[in-house]
């Protein structure tokens, strides 16, 4: 099936079908869940950032007043393999490990009748430690006489290499080289909705409410824990506020809940306190990077060389970056090297688009280094650089690429010349504008399996096992099913994310929920619309192939006959329809591109920056809901200014400790930071690698945000940011080694 032409629901800036729920609050989240006989639980964490576990003594805890159960590593359950190497798959620590490898590592857990008792019991808890030196700081842990993080040492795995054509000819045959060196900061994950468990056993079946992307993962996970059946894991996933990939993979919290709850045999809840996720639910790991790229005098690219430090924290992750580097702009000769260390310190975990805003900090402020070096409008010489083929994945042919439109359309509503020619400066108050670029690697695919049920009167219902993280998965689905089945909007209800009643699909991440489940949604529909047609064809009287379905009527030439008037539906009282995810075309390569520009405004002798407007030009093929839509893209760029301007975990390398966990100190943007005008453009290129024509928006929108910000900075300032943060202090700093105070 080929994408719609003309469709009139799909597209349409549609109002979320949840909203009502979500903002009246009555949405059932896991926080909300409350079972009779439900215990609390909490979990003591190493206030240190390395030291062995010499002994916990939990005697004082287990006789505190309401408590009924204490797990730690004196346990045999606490004794349990937890993390895994993903180079050898072999288990590297246990639940409550007595080696304690950075702060909030997990000692003991406790489940009490009331959440106070439970938090008063885990202070109980006495433990002996001997504390080992330690290391935070990627670049000290890189020095051969660092303290070890791991026995093996602090580099696992030898430098991640990359390489095609010539390199050193490329800089040999350029006409202008620039080359710079940049640091983007750690970005913790703190969604709203913290992260946390319900867990439930019946006999030997366990029950599961998880804050999770994913609730096939968290059942495979527990199954394998527990080592049960899948068919005897049930999880279900209620709505979400948020996960951005850190509910991605199964929590230690998930386990502990239902361990505690086995050995209480009562239904045990236990959620993450703020400070506790600011600690242990991963993070966009800090990054070094230094990028020099190579041009000839009219701007074509000979040469691009990548290195980067990279951390994934106390344990092993996956943290490359290099993607765009290869990928992004046509260039013969690329070199990439990228070296992981291991530090005292909370996990990488993926966190919207891995990698990506990274990779773009560096790499597109140097284009916009090169673009000043050579003369050149930023803008043209990304279009000078445009590539029709993927040269990451051997040169195949991208399925579409909406790149240069997105460049060429969002300069124009952006008013990009005039703004660049604009005069910038009031005094100590001077402005700029600054675009960066970018793309992403996924484009989704199967296994997805979604079911769809028609009812005589007219209203149908969407069974698919997908989460919506709070992106609108479930408006989109239900307007893909409304637009295929010719019924209202209104008369689709949903059902998601129950592993006991939904069908199996990958977690929703990677830019991929849509893509990956919407397709076999709307074959499911058209199943659905097929066997009805043969119905009403044959009562009718007239061909399958000269029936249409309109607002919940069947269209049989100048009739209108209600779905429920067809006998045989009326008989059968339901029409399933099953679709599954086809695989995407193996000849070709799926990428999302997006082109972003800022304008900030900055008075150098305060050092404040403010960023009045950016602007989102997006190829990520059909726009599904251009009201989703344009919250991802600009949830996409404030997020991205808190990447880049406002974010940061502070680690103090003496104690190896956060200093800043916590909302107050750490500072995610909010609508102070904002930029008060936003605009969104979609770019359509009329994908046809799957039968919507689209290609996954959710991370795109961040990628080059903080680096079109720091570009604008530049262009305002003339003084380039490569050390993130761009906060007011750092500002100061750089503005006052260049002498630039205004
Ligand atoms: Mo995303 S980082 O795949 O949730």
């Amino acid at each position: 099936m080929k994408p719609w032409e003309n469709p009139t629901v799909v597209g349409k800036p549609l109002p979320r079908v949840d909203g009502n729920e979500r903002a009246g609050g009555t949405a059932r989240y896991t926080m909300d869940v409350r079972l009779p006989r439900m215990l609390h639980a909490a979990i003591l964490r190493s206030p240190h950032a390395n030291a062995i576990v010499k002994k916990v003594d939990t005697s004082e805890a287990e006789k505190m007043p309401g408590v009924r159960a204490v797990i730690s590593m004196n346990d045999p359950e606490g004794k349990a393999p937890w993390a895994i190497h993903p180079g050898t798959r072999k288990p590297v620590s246990q639940i409550f490990d007595p080696h304690c490898r950075y702060q909030g590592e997990e000692i003991a857990a406790v489940a009490a009748e009331t959440q106070q008792q439970a938090w008063d019991a885990v202070r109980a808890i006495r433990v002996e430690y001997e504390v080992l030196p330690h290391v935070v700081d990627p670049e000290e842990a890189i020095k051969p006489d660092a303290p070890k993080v791991w026995e093996e040492g602090n580099q696992p795995w030898p430098p991640a290499k990359y390489s095609r054509g010539d390199v050193d000819k490329g800089f040999a045959e350029a006409d202008v080289v620039v080359e710079h060196t940049f640091r983007t900061i750690c970005q913790i994950h703190t969604p709203t909705e913290l992260h946390g468990s319900v867990a439930r056993w019946r006999g030997n079946r366990l029950q599961v409410w998880d804050t999770t992307q994913g609730v096939f993962a968290i059942q495979r996970g527990l199954a394998e824990w527990f080592k049960l059946p899948l068919a005897d894991v049930r999880v279900i996933g209620p709505y979400m506020g948020g996960g951005f990939g850190s509910k991605l993979e199964l929590g230690k919290y998930t386990v502990i809940a239902a361990m505690l709850a086995r050995r209480t045999k009562r239904p045990v809840k236990l959620f993450l306190t703020r400070e506790e996720s600011f600690l242990c639910v991963g993070n966009r790991p800090p990054h070094i990077l230094t990028v020099k790229i190579g041009a000839k005098k009219d701007g074509t690219l000979t040469a691009i060389d990548y290195r980067g430090l990279g951390t994934f924290g106390a344990y092993p992750n996956w943290t490359t970056t290099d993607y765009q580097a290869r990928d992004l702009y046509k260039c013969p000769n690329v070199r990439s090297e990228e070296r992981q260390v291991y530090v005292n310190t909370g996990t990488a975990r993926p966190f919207r688009a891995p990698g990506f805003p990274q990779c773009n900090w560096a790499l597109e402020q140097t284009m916009d280094a090169l673009a000043e070096k050579l003369g050149m409008d930023p803008v043209e010489l990304r279009l000078r650089n445009v590539p029709t083929v993927s040269q990451a994945e051997g040169n195949k042919p991208y399925s579409t690429t909406g790149l240069a439109e997105c460049l060429r359309r969002g300069a124009e509503e952006f008013g990009w010349k005039e703004a660049r020619a604009r005069a910038k400066s009031d005094g100590p108050v001077v402005r700029g504008v600054g675009v960066a670029a970018g793309l992403w690697g996924y484009a989704g695919g199967p296994p997805s399996t979604v079911i769809v049920k028609l009812y005589p009167d007219g209203s149908a219902n969407i069974n698919m096992g997908a989460a919506d993280l709070g992106t609108g998965t479930k408006t989109v689905m239900t307007m893909i099913v409304a637009e295929e089945l010719g019924v209202p909007v209104e008369n689709i209800s949903i059902e998601w994310a129950d592993t006991g009643t939904t069908q199996y699909t990958e977690p929703s991440g990677g830019s991929k929920t849509v893509v990956s489940d919407g397709p076999p949604a709307r074959d499911a529909a058209a199943e659905v619309r097929k066997q009805l047609f043969e119905m009403a064809s044959e009562q009718l009287k007239v061909p399958a192939s000269e029936l249409a379905l309109k607002d919940g009527k069947i269209i049989a030439g100048d009739r209108q006959v209600a779905m429920g008037e067809i006998r045989a539906f009326a008989e059968q009282q339901v029409i399933v329809g099953v679709g599954t995810r086809k695989p995407n075309p193996p000849d070709q390569v799926i990428h999302p591109f997006a082109v972003q520009f800022a304008e900030v405004e900055v008075n150098k002798r305060t050092g404040e920056m403010k960023v009045l407007r950016m602007l989102g030009a997006h190829d990520s093929g059909r726009a599904m809901n251009l009201l989703t839509y344009r919250n991802q893209v600009f949830g996409g760029m404030v997020m991205g200014i808190g990447f880049g301007a406002t974010e940061r975990r502070i680690m103090d390398a003496s104690s190896g400790r956060v200093i800043n966990a916590n909302w107050h100190d750490y500072k995610l943007p909010t609508a102070l930071d904002a930029p008060a005008e936003v605009a969104c453009v979609p770019v359509d290129p009329k994908d046809e690698s799957n039968n919507l024509g689209a290609k996954g928006l959710g991370e795109p929108a961040t990628i080059p945000s903080a680096s079109a910000v720091a570009n604008a900075f530049y262009n305002a300032t003339g003084v380039r940011i490569t050390d993130a943060p761009m906060s007011t202090s750092n500002i100061v700093a750089a503005l006052n080694a260049k002498g630039n105070r205004g």
